[in-house]
């Protein structure tokens, strides 16, 4: 039993999580939101040591100082560029931990006489167990995508669908089993059939669409988290879950909205081969290009500029670069706001987070939505390592990958500037119809060196 000064004390780690969620909704407390998060975290930790009686004490604390050093080396070297597969990491090696700790209570409930336990704790149990090996295996692949270490594109093979309704019968059959018959061995075929699952699920998932399964897999641990805080009788793994949970389902549907498609055909898409990537090979159809002096003009005699910064923008870190630059045009009497997609970038909030670190005010951010109906009085849009958000093919070509997916308005502009490197695609590695334009120009180079030149050629003008 738990006593009352730890129920205590979890509750106060409890509130803390519900805090840093609340701090996390707005960037200018989004810092000490994630402080107040982790310290509930580490105060959630720091009580099981005094209130429960702990076996194996030595192998926890070798355990602990190893996650740590992982994490924290890990966090630190990762680039920002790199954070969903961080993320993704992260969020399987917290299902995994669920779905351990669940095998290990079904070890110890499965020694009572059977009639001394309660079904709904047996269910609770089958529930983290699967739905923790799902999340465990699912996020390792959405990590391998990311990071290149297999195929991005949707991995689809006849037996598939088969395969997957086999292993979800089998998944909710062992889980029936589980309640009436509870023993170690179900439960352990039950987590394989769970890592099978895990995989079958992402596989056919293409890689523009990753992010939004790995939301999905985090809402799954969150929920794997809640219910095995119910077996354990433990609050603050009961409430942490839920927020997880909770706040996991509301970011993939968020993030499919923004993408403009529907969860299941996130997920299912390829199967009907629907979501697929394109070619994602460079063109080489002729495209105009011009230097940093000639596009230095082009702005110099601009009255209204909209600046759309996108993935290469973080890739090459040139968002100093680029806010010095719109500070020079400001001088010149140019009007200039930044407009933000809600996936441009990799990650929610990528392109907020990497302006705001520029020191960007925040009043220059508009919101997609806010911003569409002006491109069409903006003389020149700067396109700066962004690609499928300003993509036409999204309104045009139904059966490409983001078909349905609401656009910045760039085309609408009287010029259109993209600086990036070649000729090769965005991350739905499809081509865009914009670069070949006749109103848009090419300004080719790494965002950062090209960006450097075009502020030195806008000063000098
Ligand atoms: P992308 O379409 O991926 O385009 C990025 C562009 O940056 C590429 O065309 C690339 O062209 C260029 N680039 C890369 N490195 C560069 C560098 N060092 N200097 C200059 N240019 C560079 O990016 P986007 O427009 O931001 O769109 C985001 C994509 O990610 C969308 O497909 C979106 O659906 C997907 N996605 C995002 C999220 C979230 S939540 N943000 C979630 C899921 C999916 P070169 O290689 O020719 O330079």
């Amino acid at each position: 039993m738990t006593p009352t000064w730890a129920q205590l004390a979890y509750l106060v780690a409890a509130v803390c999580f519900i805090l840093a969620l609340k701090g996390l909704s707005s960037p200018k407390t989004a810092r000490r939101g994630n402080l107040v998060g982790a310290f509930g975290a580490v105060l959630a930790c720091a009580i099981v040591f005094f209130a429960e009686d702990l076996d194996n004490l030595m192998p926890i604390l070798i355990a602990i100082v190893v996650g740590t050093v992982v994490g924290v080396v890990g966090a630190r070297r990762v680039q920002m560029t790199q954070m969903p597969q961080l993320v993704a990491l992260f969020n399987g090696v917290g299902g995994g931990a669920a779905a351990l700790v669940a095998l290990l209570e079904l070890d110890e409930l499965s020694r009572f006489a059977e009639a001394h336990i309660a079904r709904f704790d047996m269910a609770a149990t089958g529930f983290t167990i699967l739905v923790g090996a799902v999340s465990f295996s699912g996020s390792l692949v959405t990590f391998a995508k990311l990071q290149e270490l297999m195929t991005t594109r949707p991995v689809v093979f006849p037996g598939l669908p088969v395969a997957f309704g086999a292993a979800l019968l089998a998944s909710v059959g062992l889980s029936a089993t589980l309640v009436f018959e509870p023993n170690l061995s179900w439960g352990i075929v039950l987590a394989f059939v769970g890592l099978a699952l895990g995989v079958l699920l992402v596989l056919p998932v293409g890689g523009a669409d990753v992010p939004i399964v790995i939301s999905l897999l985090n809402a799954f641990t969150g929920l794997a988290v809640a219910a095995g805080g119910y077996v354990l009788g433990n609050a603050v793994l009961l409430v942490a879950g839920t927020l997880v949970g909770a706040s996991g389902t509301l970011l993939t549907k968020l993030m499919a909205t923004a993408m403009g498609r529907s969860l299941f055909n996130t997920l299912f898409g390829a199967l009907k081969g629907g979501s697929t990537l394109g070619a994602g090979e460079a063109s080489d159809r002729p495209v105009r290009s011009a230097g940093p002096q000639d596009i230095a003009i082009l702005l110099g005699y601009a009255n209204r500029v909209i600046v759309v910064p996108g993935y290469g923008l973080a890739v090459a870190q040139a968002q100093h670069t680029l806010r010095e630059l719109v500070d020079v045009l400001g001088e010149k009497g140019i009007v200039v706001d930044y407009a933000i997609h809600p996936v441009a970038g990799r990650m929610p909030g990528h392109m907020n987070v990497l302006l705001a670190e520029a020191q960007v005010p925040y009043e220059q951010l508009k919101e997609m939505d806010e911003i569409n109906g002006d491109f069409k009085h903006a003389d020149v849009v700067l396109v700066v390592g962004a690609n499928d958000v300003v993509n036409p093919a999204a309104k045009t070509t139904p059966g490409a990958p983001i078909y349905g997916m609401p656009i910045l308005n760039a085309d609408e502009a009287g010029q259109v500037i993209f600086m990036k490197r070649s000729m090769r695609p965005g991350f739905a590695g499809i081509e865009n119809e914009l670069l070949f334009d006749p109103k848009t120009t090419l300004l080719f180079g790494d965002a950062k060196d090209t960006m450097s030149k075009l502020l030195t050629a806008v000063k000098a003008l």
